[in-house]
């Protein structure tokens, strides 16, 4: 298992799920629903966060259906009526073979070394003909679109900082450039995927992302408090546009 660096916040709501939600939940949900998910469905939420697709899909597949979530920390998730929470590590942990229509990650097999063999495991839990979806960035298209000079270096230094840190950790920057690819690798048919880079303004929810984990690491960027609280206010500030890390997300069927 790699390091996963973005723990909990200890905040409420927490800064990074709060900023995810508003960012990607509505591109989310219209994917899926493209899917025909629907009334019955048995879906598996992996890694789940703050919970808001998990909760978005029992929404979705009550009455009959059921959604498992698993995060390797489940404090923000909640149990519900068809809903199972399970604290589980994908990267170590078993999964049932063939047993759900949805499997879906969003922003999880990006930290996991063994991310493709982990895409494996997912695409066994599918029931034949069910779909994966996965959701992930390719880091690397994030760069300045308006800010001063010496802003833009700073930020420029928080973005490089904050990957190094990642890769350091074992994510693989540039995977969502790549999920397409690895569904086909693993089999799957009927694959498609999309990739969009965005503007981010500063207190968008994507500097919000970007500020709410930078937050997280905040001891271990080379940065002084001085350059770290401009930083923040940078990514408050409406004056700053950057391009966003690339949203990629593709699926297949099993
Ligand atoms: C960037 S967050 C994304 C959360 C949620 N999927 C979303 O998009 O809003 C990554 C999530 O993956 C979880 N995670 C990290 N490593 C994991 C692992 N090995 N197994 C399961 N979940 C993991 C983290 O705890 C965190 O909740």
């Amino acid at each position: 298992m790699g390091t996963y660096l973005f723990g909990d916040s200890g905040e409420s709501p927490d800064p990074k799920f709060d900023a995810l939600s508003s960012l990607l939940d509505a591109g989310t949900f219209a994917r899926v629903e493209q899917l025909g998910v629907s009334d019955g469905w048995r879906c598996l939420e992996v890694g789940g966060g703050g919970g808001s697709v998990a909760n978005w899909l029992a929404d979705v597949v009550a009455p009959a259906g059921h959604v498992t979530v698993t995060d390797i920390d489940v404090t923000r998730l909640e149990e519900r009526d068809n809903v199972t929470v399970l604290e589980h590590d994908v990267a170590s942990g078993i999964l049932p073979g063939n047993a759900f229509d949805l499997v879906h990650a969003r922003l999880v097999l990006f930290y996991l070394p063994a991310r493709d063999l982990v895409l494996r495991k997912l695409r066994d839990a599918l029931r034949p003909g069910g779909w994966l979806v996965l959701e992930e960035f390719d880091c690397l298209p994030l760069e300045v679109l308006s800010a001063a000079p010496d802003d833009a270096k700073l930020i420029m230094r928080v973005k490089n900082a904050l990957l190094t840190l990642l890769d350091q950790g074992g994510a693989e920057l540039a995977w969502g450039a790549r999920i397409e690819r690895a569904l086909r690798d693993a089999g799957l048919h009927d694959v498609s995927g999309s990739r969009e880079v965005q503007e981010w303004e500063g207190g968008s929810a994507g500097c919000r992302l970007l500020a709410a984990t930078a937050r997280l690491v905040r001891a271990k960027l080379p940065l002084t408090d001085e350059e770290f609280d401009h930083y923040l206010e940078l990514m408050a500030a409406p004056e700053t546009v950057v391009s966003s890390y690339a949203i990629c997300s593709a699926q297949g069927r099993r």
